[in-house]
């Protein structure tokens, strides 16, 4: 029996590019350069499964008019917005992504991004490597402390929870959180976490507030330049969600005009082409998608992905669907 024909869209891990050779007529993209939507749309006429990844944009019109030969999407990575899903689902394709491997590295960003936010790590290393450092001075550089600090989670999933866990843990902050859904009891309990009835609150209460929301249709411009506003003049925005979440032109003003303190962001609206603004901004962390960037990750996320797409060509629903 032949193979099933499948295209990767960049290179992925070795030991996960060496196991879908040898289960799969396999085309890879020697070059790793993103593709354009016409070799999207050759892509899904030409093979069994694609393997995409949020690199990748998948809108309606790279589906077509016609039933593509493609029968699976094995999305490399949890978020799945660069996929038109309904799309997919007119069409009887599966999307599959990658959930739970990547939520302690993601935390990890988002700390790292809070710490870096708030003790103007950037700001010093930028003045080191320009050979402007004259030396310690008691008023040099100085940041605000992270260590007992409150931190706001604009949504309560996977990744907010592991977040939770290293700040109330590791660095004794009270935690308080919005989510449209309730929490269960349990979480409350673990974290002594209290949850808001509005994002506004989160934004008043908390010193730091960390975007983890899902970057979905709905949460587009989640956070407008009026939330924004409710932030304390010295709170700290995270995001390691997705760029859409908040309005990018809004954030350039508030941090310009110091209505907030800084922000730490590893993901921006339209990138890697992100709002020139930003990097203007001296009080502006920024950070190139890092989020889920450990090899020990990224094999996870390659081996999960093709645990679904082996699922699915074995006939069996694949373990984590999304459509
Ligand atoms: C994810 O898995 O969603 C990461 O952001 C990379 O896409």
């Amino acid at each position: 029996m032949n193979k099933p024909k499948v295209l990767v869209t960049r290179r992925w891990p070795e030991p996960c590019e060496a196991r879908l050779r040898e289960a799969y007529d396999v085309a890879f993209n020697p070059d790793n350069q993103p593709l354009t939507l016409e070799e999207l749309r050759t892509a899904l006429r030409t093979h069994d499964a694609v393997l995409p990844t949020v690199s990748d944009k998948l809108p309606a019109e790279v589906f077509g008019e016609e039933p593509p030969r493609c029968r699976i999407l094995g999305n490399f990575g949890v978020g799945f917005n660069h996929i038109d899903i309904e799309s997919a689902r007119a069409r009887g394709i599966v999307v599959t992504n990658t959930p739970g491997v990547l939520t302690e590295s993601t935390a990890d960003i988002a700390m790292m991004l809070m710490l870096m936010a708030a003790r103007r790590a950037s700001e010093g290393e930028r003045l080191l490597r320009a050979g402007q450092w004259t030396g310690w001075h008691p008023t040099q550089l100085l940041g605000t402390q992270v260590t007992g600090k409150t931190l706001g989670l604009i949504g309560f999933g996977r990744i907010a929870q592991a977040m939770a866990t290293k700040a109330h843990f590791g660095f004794g902050m009270p935690i308080v959180f919005y989510t449209p859904r309730p929490a269960a009891p349990e979480l409350l309990e673990r974290f002594q976490a209290r949850p808001l009835d509005s994002i506004d609150a989160v934004m008043r209460e908390a010193d730091f507030v960390a975007l983890q929301c899902p970057g979905s249709a709905a949460n587009y411009h989640l956070i407008k330049a009026e939330h924004l506003a409710h932030m304390k003049p010295s709170g700290i925005l995270i995001n390691t969600a997705r760029g859409d979440v908040i309005d990018n032109q809004a954030l350039i003003v508030a941090l310009r005009e110091r209505r907030i303190a800084a922000a730490g962001l590893d993901v921006y609206e339209g990138e890697p082409n992100l709002d020139p603004g930003f990097l203007e901004l001296d009080n502006a962390v920024l950070l190139p998608h890092l989020g889920s960037a450990t090899t020990e990750t990224r094999i996870a996320m390659g081996m999960m992905a093709i645990d679904n797409v082996a699922a699915f060509f074995r006939g069996d629903n694949p373990p984590n669907r999304v459509v």
